[in-house]
Protein backbone atom coordinates (compact mmCIF):
# COMPACT_ATOMS: atom_id res chain seq x y z
CA UNK A 1 0.00 0.00 0.00
CA UNK A 2 1.91 3.39 -0.89
CA UNK A 3 1.82 6.03 1.47
CA UNK A 4 -0.77 8.02 2.45
CA UNK A 5 -2.86 5.45 1.07
CA UNK A 6 -4.37 3.80 4.00
CA UNK A 7 -5.33 7.17 5.88
CA UNK A 8 -7.27 8.01 2.49
CA UNK A 9 -9.31 4.67 2.46
CA UNK A 10 -9.79 5.81 5.82
CA UNK A 11 -11.08 9.16 5.19
CA UNK A 12 -13.18 7.55 2.44
CA UNK A 13 -15.04 4.89 4.40
CA UNK A 14 -15.89 8.41 6.60
CA UNK A 15 -17.01 9.96 3.87
CA UNK A 16 -18.89 7.16 2.61
CA UNK A 17 -20.77 6.46 6.15
CA UNK A 18 -21.39 9.89 6.55
CA UNK A 19 -23.06 9.94 2.79
CA UNK A 20 -24.69 7.11 4.40
CA UNK A 21 -26.02 9.09 7.12
CA UNK A 22 -26.89 11.92 5.05
CA UNK A 23 -29.09 10.00 2.73
CA UNK A 24 -30.76 7.76 5.47
CA UNK A 25 -31.93 11.17 7.06
CA UNK A 26 -33.61 12.56 3.34
CA UNK A 27 -37.70 11.94 3.35
CA UNK A 28 -38.63 8.86 1.29
CA UNK A 29 -41.17 7.37 -0.92
CA UNK A 30 -41.53 4.70 -2.91
CA UNK A 31 -42.24 5.25 -6.24
CA UNK A 32 -44.94 3.44 -8.72
CA UNK A 33 -44.49 0.02 -6.48
CA UNK A 34 -40.62 0.14 -8.81
CA UNK A 35 -38.05 1.86 -6.66
CA UNK A 36 -37.19 4.36 -3.59
CA UNK A 37 -37.12 7.89 -4.28
CA UNK A 38 -35.43 10.50 -1.91
CA UNK A 39 -36.49 14.07 -1.52
CA UNK A 40 -33.58 16.64 -1.79
CA UNK A 41 -33.51 19.75 -2.81
CA UNK A 42 -37.22 20.18 -3.31
CA UNK A 43 -36.81 17.42 -5.93
CA UNK A 44 -37.31 13.44 -5.64
CA UNK A 45 -34.65 11.76 -6.92
CA UNK A 46 -33.44 8.09 -6.59
CA UNK A 47 -30.66 8.01 -3.77
CA UNK A 48 -28.10 6.60 -6.22
CA UNK A 49 -28.43 10.06 -8.22
CA UNK A 50 -28.03 12.58 -5.37
CA UNK A 51 -24.26 11.67 -4.64
CA UNK A 52 -23.00 12.07 -7.92
CA UNK A 53 -25.36 15.24 -8.36
CA UNK A 54 -23.60 16.75 -5.59
CA UNK A 55 -20.87 16.32 -6.45
CA UNK A 56 -21.89 17.64 -9.93
CA UNK A 57 -22.91 20.80 -8.29
CA UNK A 58 -20.09 21.34 -6.03
CA UNK A 59 -17.19 20.44 -8.12
CA UNK A 60 -18.14 21.18 -11.89
CA UNK A 61 -16.42 24.11 -13.92
CA UNK A 62 -17.93 24.80 -16.93
CA UNK A 63 -16.18 26.14 -19.87
CA UNK A 64 -17.48 29.18 -22.13
CA UNK A 65 -18.18 26.80 -25.19
CA UNK A 66 -19.74 24.23 -23.19
CA UNK A 67 -23.58 23.20 -23.86
CA UNK A 68 -25.67 21.93 -21.29
CA UNK A 69 -29.04 19.82 -22.45
CA UNK A 70 -31.59 19.80 -20.05
CA UNK A 71 -34.92 18.11 -19.72
CA UNK A 72 -37.29 16.13 -17.82
CA UNK A 73 -37.45 12.29 -18.43
CA UNK A 74 -39.82 11.70 -21.67
CA UNK A 75 -39.95 15.21 -23.06
CA UNK A 76 -37.63 14.36 -26.20
CA UNK A 77 -34.06 14.57 -24.77
CA UNK A 78 -32.95 11.02 -27.31
CA UNK A 79 -34.46 13.67 -30.46
CA UNK A 80 -32.54 16.44 -28.55
CA UNK A 81 -29.01 14.59 -28.09
CA UNK A 82 -29.42 13.52 -31.96
CA UNK A 83 -30.11 17.18 -33.22
CA UNK A 84 -27.07 18.66 -31.40
CA UNK A 85 -24.83 15.82 -31.80
CA UNK A 86 -25.50 16.30 -35.92
CA UNK A 87 -25.21 20.24 -35.40
CA UNK A 88 -22.62 20.33 -33.74
CA UNK A 89 -20.31 17.30 -33.89
CA UNK A 90 -20.67 15.27 -37.20
CA UNK A 91 -19.17 15.76 -40.62
CA UNK A 92 -21.90 16.94 -42.99
CA UNK A 93 -20.03 17.16 -45.85
CA UNK A 94 -21.42 16.24 -49.28
CA UNK A 95 -18.87 13.02 -49.30
CA UNK A 96 -19.80 11.83 -45.61
CA UNK A 97 -21.29 8.31 -46.14
CA UNK A 98 -23.86 6.38 -43.90
CA UNK A 99 -21.09 5.31 -41.68
CA UNK A 100 -19.64 7.98 -40.79
CA UNK A 101 -22.71 9.12 -39.42
CA UNK A 102 -22.16 9.05 -35.07
CA UNK A 103 -25.60 8.24 -35.37
CA UNK A 104 -25.13 4.53 -36.79
CA UNK A 105 -22.56 4.26 -35.15
CA UNK A 106 -24.09 4.60 -30.97
CA UNK A 107 -27.12 5.19 -29.58
CA UNK A 108 -27.20 9.38 -29.06
CA UNK A 109 -27.10 8.68 -24.80
CA UNK A 110 -23.97 7.59 -25.57
CA UNK A 111 -22.46 10.25 -26.99
CA UNK A 112 -23.98 13.20 -24.96
CA UNK A 113 -24.21 11.45 -21.47
CA UNK A 114 -26.13 12.12 -18.42
CA UNK A 115 -24.04 13.59 -16.29
CA UNK A 116 -25.77 12.48 -12.80
CA UNK A 117 -26.55 8.69 -13.80
CA UNK A 118 -23.55 8.27 -16.47
CA UNK A 119 -20.57 10.33 -15.34
CA UNK A 120 -20.42 11.15 -11.57
CA UNK A 121 -22.04 7.91 -11.07
CA UNK A 122 -19.19 5.74 -12.36
CA UNK A 123 -16.12 8.14 -11.48
CA UNK A 124 -16.57 10.62 -8.37
CA UNK A 125 -13.69 12.96 -10.22
CA UNK A 126 -14.17 12.25 -13.88
CA UNK A 127 -11.49 13.10 -16.74
CA UNK A 128 -13.89 15.92 -18.61
CA UNK A 129 -10.93 18.27 -19.05
CA UNK A 130 -9.46 16.48 -22.06
CA UNK A 131 -12.81 16.13 -23.63
CA UNK A 132 -12.53 17.82 -27.39
CA UNK A 133 -14.60 21.40 -27.36
CA UNK A 134 -17.23 21.78 -27.15
CA UNK A 135 -18.01 19.64 -25.04
CA UNK A 136 -22.12 18.41 -25.04
CA UNK A 137 -23.70 17.06 -21.69
CA UNK A 138 -26.97 16.52 -20.75
CA UNK A 139 -28.84 16.17 -17.06
CA UNK A 140 -32.35 15.89 -15.92
CA UNK A 141 -31.78 17.99 -12.88
CA UNK A 142 -33.28 21.13 -11.78
CA UNK A 143 -31.91 24.20 -12.47
CA UNK A 144 -31.10 24.97 -8.65
CA UNK A 145 -28.82 22.35 -8.44
CA UNK A 146 -26.83 23.54 -11.39
CA UNK A 147 -23.70 24.36 -10.45
CA UNK A 148 -22.79 28.35 -10.14
CA UNK A 149 -20.20 27.94 -13.09
CA UNK A 150 -22.92 26.83 -15.72
CA UNK A 151 -25.34 29.43 -14.40
CA UNK A 152 -23.40 32.26 -13.37
CA UNK A 153 -19.83 31.94 -14.04
CA UNK A 154 -19.36 31.25 -17.46
CA UNK A 155 -21.14 31.61 -21.07
CA UNK A 156 -21.79 27.56 -20.81
CA UNK A 157 -25.04 27.36 -23.25
CA UNK A 158 -27.99 25.73 -21.73
CA UNK A 159 -30.45 24.14 -23.94
CA UNK A 160 -34.03 23.00 -22.47
CA UNK A 161 -36.89 20.58 -23.80
CA UNK A 162 -39.78 19.72 -22.70
CA UNK A 163 -43.34 18.91 -23.61
CA UNK A 164 -47.03 18.47 -22.88
CA UNK A 165 -47.93 17.26 -19.11
CA UNK A 166 -50.17 14.55 -20.56
CA UNK A 167 -47.63 12.94 -23.08
CA UNK A 168 -45.22 12.96 -21.01
CA UNK A 169 -46.86 11.00 -18.34
CA UNK A 170 -48.31 8.56 -20.76
CA UNK A 171 -44.38 8.68 -22.11
CA UNK A 172 -43.46 7.96 -18.32
CA UNK A 173 -46.24 5.19 -18.03
CA UNK A 174 -45.04 3.48 -20.87
CA UNK A 175 -41.46 3.40 -20.40
CA UNK A 176 -41.56 2.49 -16.77
CA UNK A 177 -44.17 0.18 -17.36
CA UNK A 178 -41.71 -2.02 -19.47
CA UNK A 179 -38.75 -1.22 -17.07
CA UNK A 180 -40.41 -2.11 -13.63
CA UNK A 181 -43.14 -5.04 -14.77
CA UNK A 182 -42.42 -6.30 -17.91
CA UNK A 183 -44.67 -9.28 -17.40
CA UNK A 184 -46.85 -7.75 -15.25
CA UNK A 185 -50.09 -5.76 -15.61
CA UNK A 186 -49.23 -2.22 -15.83
CA UNK A 187 -49.14 0.35 -12.92
CA UNK A 188 -52.57 1.98 -12.51
CA UNK A 189 -52.81 4.96 -14.67
CA UNK A 190 -54.78 6.62 -12.07
CA UNK A 191 -52.23 6.56 -9.50
CA UNK A 192 -49.21 7.21 -12.16
CA UNK A 193 -51.39 10.59 -12.75
CA UNK A 194 -51.12 11.11 -8.55
CA UNK A 195 -47.82 10.81 -8.23
CA UNK A 196 -47.34 12.96 -11.08
CA UNK A 197 -49.12 15.31 -10.05
CA UNK A 198 -48.38 15.66 -6.68
CA UNK A 199 -44.87 15.41 -7.91
CA UNK A 200 -43.38 12.62 -6.00
CA UNK A 201 -41.83 11.15 -9.16
CA UNK A 202 -37.87 10.15 -10.31
CA UNK A 203 -37.15 14.25 -10.75
CA UNK A 204 -40.15 15.55 -10.21
CA UNK A 205 -42.21 17.81 -9.67
CA UNK A 206 -42.68 18.36 -13.02
CA UNK A 207 -44.04 21.35 -13.23
CA UNK A 208 -41.74 23.19 -10.92
CA UNK A 209 -39.03 21.40 -13.26
CA UNK A 210 -40.17 23.42 -16.07
CA UNK A 211 -40.89 26.75 -14.76
CA UNK A 212 -38.43 27.26 -13.05
CA UNK A 213 -35.87 26.99 -16.27
CA UNK A 214 -39.02 29.01 -17.75
CA UNK A 215 -38.46 31.68 -15.91
CA UNK A 216 -34.74 31.14 -16.30
CA UNK A 217 -34.92 31.36 -19.96
CA UNK A 218 -36.76 34.42 -20.03
CA UNK A 219 -34.41 36.95 -18.29
CA UNK A 220 -31.86 35.12 -20.23
CA UNK A 221 -32.55 34.08 -23.34
CA UNK A 222 -28.82 34.25 -25.15
CA UNK A 223 -28.36 31.49 -22.05
CA UNK A 224 -31.19 28.88 -21.94
CA UNK A 225 -33.24 27.96 -25.01
CA UNK A 226 -36.26 26.70 -24.46
CA UNK A 227 -37.90 24.15 -26.63
CA UNK A 228 -41.04 22.39 -26.74
CA UNK A 229 -41.27 18.86 -28.39
CA UNK A 230 -44.76 19.88 -30.24
CA UNK A 231 -43.15 22.70 -31.83
CA UNK A 232 -40.26 20.54 -32.86
CA UNK A 233 -42.84 18.16 -34.66
CA UNK A 234 -45.01 21.40 -35.75
CA UNK A 235 -42.29 23.21 -37.44
CA UNK A 236 -39.05 21.14 -37.39
CA UNK A 237 -37.42 23.44 -40.18
CA UNK A 238 -37.77 26.83 -37.92
CA UNK A 239 -37.14 25.07 -34.49
CA UNK A 240 -33.82 23.10 -35.64
CA UNK A 241 -32.64 26.11 -37.30
CA UNK A 242 -32.70 28.20 -34.22
CA UNK A 243 -31.46 25.59 -32.53
CA UNK A 244 -28.05 25.46 -34.75
CA UNK A 245 -28.25 29.26 -34.85
CA UNK A 246 -28.16 29.73 -30.83
CA UNK A 247 -25.63 26.62 -30.61
CA UNK A 248 -23.40 29.14 -32.77
CA UNK A 249 -23.46 26.46 -36.30
CA UNK A 250 -26.47 28.23 -38.32
CA UNK A 251 -27.11 25.70 -41.41
CA UNK A 252 -25.54 26.86 -44.61
CA UNK A 253 -28.89 25.86 -46.88
CA UNK A 254 -32.16 24.15 -46.76
CA UNK A 255 -31.06 20.87 -47.92
CA UNK A 256 -28.43 20.73 -44.51
CA UNK A 257 -31.49 20.99 -42.20
CA UNK A 258 -33.52 18.53 -44.18
CA UNK A 259 -30.52 16.12 -43.78
CA UNK A 260 -29.85 16.93 -40.05
CA UNK A 261 -33.61 16.28 -39.44
CA UNK A 262 -33.95 13.23 -41.63
CA UNK A 263 -30.81 11.95 -39.98
CA UNK A 264 -32.57 12.13 -36.42
CA UNK A 265 -36.13 11.28 -37.62
CA UNK A 266 -37.65 9.05 -35.20
CA UNK A 267 -38.32 6.02 -37.97
CA UNK A 268 -34.63 6.05 -38.79
CA UNK A 269 -32.86 6.11 -35.24
CA UNK A 270 -35.42 2.98 -33.86
CA UNK A 271 -34.74 1.13 -37.26
CA UNK A 272 -30.68 1.44 -36.74
CA UNK A 273 -29.04 -1.86 -35.70
CA UNK A 274 -27.37 -0.01 -32.62
CA UNK A 275 -30.78 1.55 -31.40
CA UNK A 276 -32.50 -2.34 -32.02
CA UNK A 277 -29.90 -4.11 -29.71
CA UNK A 278 -28.38 -3.11 -26.75
CA UNK A 279 -28.28 -1.00 -23.47
CA UNK A 280 -26.44 1.89 -22.98
CA UNK A 281 -27.54 2.69 -18.86
CA UNK A 282 -28.77 -0.10 -16.28
CA UNK A 283 -30.25 -2.83 -18.28
CA UNK A 284 -32.35 -0.08 -20.13
CA UNK A 285 -32.80 -1.54 -23.43
CA UNK A 286 -31.62 0.95 -25.95
CA UNK A 287 -35.34 0.71 -28.00
CA UNK A 288 -37.34 2.06 -25.52
CA UNK A 289 -36.22 5.34 -26.09
CA UNK A 290 -38.05 5.45 -29.44
CA UNK A 291 -42.12 4.58 -28.98
CA UNK A 292 -44.61 6.43 -31.15
CA UNK A 293 -43.35 10.07 -30.80
CA UNK A 294 -47.20 11.38 -31.29
CA UNK A 295 -47.91 14.80 -30.09
CA UNK A 296 -51.61 14.05 -28.43
CA UNK A 297 -50.99 10.22 -27.29
CA UNK A 298 -52.77 11.15 -24.03
CA UNK A 299 -56.30 11.15 -25.98
CA UNK A 300 -55.82 7.37 -26.31
CA UNK A 301 -55.53 6.74 -22.76
CA UNK A 302 -56.59 9.74 -20.15
CA UNK A 303 -59.99 9.59 -19.10
CA UNK A 304 -61.73 13.35 -18.95
CA UNK A 305 -61.30 13.27 -14.81
CA UNK A 306 -57.17 12.23 -14.92
CA UNK A 307 -57.13 15.26 -17.70
CA UNK A 308 -58.30 17.70 -16.32
CA UNK A 309 -56.38 16.49 -13.09
CA UNK A 310 -53.31 17.39 -15.00
CA UNK A 311 -54.45 20.65 -16.16
CA UNK A 312 -55.49 22.00 -12.59
CA UNK A 313 -52.60 21.10 -11.90
CA UNK A 314 -50.67 22.78 -14.55
CA UNK A 315 -52.82 25.74 -14.29
CA UNK A 316 -52.11 26.16 -10.59
CA UNK A 317 -48.19 25.66 -10.85
CA UNK A 318 -48.10 28.11 -14.12
CA UNK A 319 -50.35 30.87 -13.32
CA UNK A 320 -48.70 34.29 -13.24
CA UNK A 321 -45.94 33.11 -15.80
CA UNK A 322 -47.23 33.07 -19.48
CA UNK A 323 -46.28 29.53 -19.75
CA UNK A 324 -49.13 27.47 -21.37
CA UNK A 325 -47.75 23.59 -22.06
CA UNK A 326 -51.08 22.70 -23.64
CA UNK A 327 -50.98 25.79 -26.28
P1 LIG B 1 -43.47 8.59 -26.76
O1 LIG B 1 -43.32 7.71 -25.58
O2 LIG B 1 -44.61 9.55 -26.64
O3 LIG B 1 -43.48 7.87 -28.05
P2 LIG B 1 -36.92 10.85 -24.00
O4 LIG B 1 -35.99 10.79 -25.14
O5 LIG B 1 -36.85 12.13 -23.21
O6 LIG B 1 -36.82 9.63 -23.16
O7 LIG B 1 -38.40 10.90 -24.60
C1 LIG B 1 -38.92 9.76 -25.23
C2 LIG B 1 -40.04 10.21 -26.15
O8 LIG B 1 -39.47 10.84 -27.30
C3 LIG B 1 -40.84 9.03 -26.64
O9 LIG B 1 -42.16 9.53 -26.82
C4 LIG B 1 -40.15 8.70 -27.95
O10 LIG B 1 -40.95 7.96 -28.85
C5 LIG B 1 -39.84 10.10 -28.48
N1 LIG B 1 -38.70 10.14 -29.40
C6 LIG B 1 -37.52 9.47 -29.31
N2 LIG B 1 -36.73 9.76 -30.35
C7 LIG B 1 -37.42 10.64 -31.12
C8 LIG B 1 -37.13 11.30 -32.37
N3 LIG B 1 -35.99 11.10 -33.00
N4 LIG B 1 -38.07 12.12 -32.88
C9 LIG B 1 -39.25 12.33 -32.24
N5 LIG B 1 -39.58 11.73 -31.07
C10 LIG B 1 -38.68 10.90 -30.51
Amino acid sequence: MAEGEEGSSIQSSHNSQADDAFLNELPRARFWDGMDICQWEGGWFEPGLIKPAMTFKTTFEAHNDDVLLVSPPKTGTTWLKALCLCITQNPSTENATETDDILVKENPHFNIQTIESMIYSTKPHPDLYSAPSPRLFHTHLPYKVLPDSIKNNSDCKIVYITRNPKDTIISLWHFFNSIFRPNLEPFPLEKAVECFCNGVHQYGPFFDHVLEYWLESQKRPNKILFLRYEELKRDPKGEVKKLASFLGKPFVNEEEVEKVLWRCSLERLRNLDVNKNGSILYGVPNSSYFRRGVVGDWKNYLSPELQEQINRTARSKFEGSSLDLDA
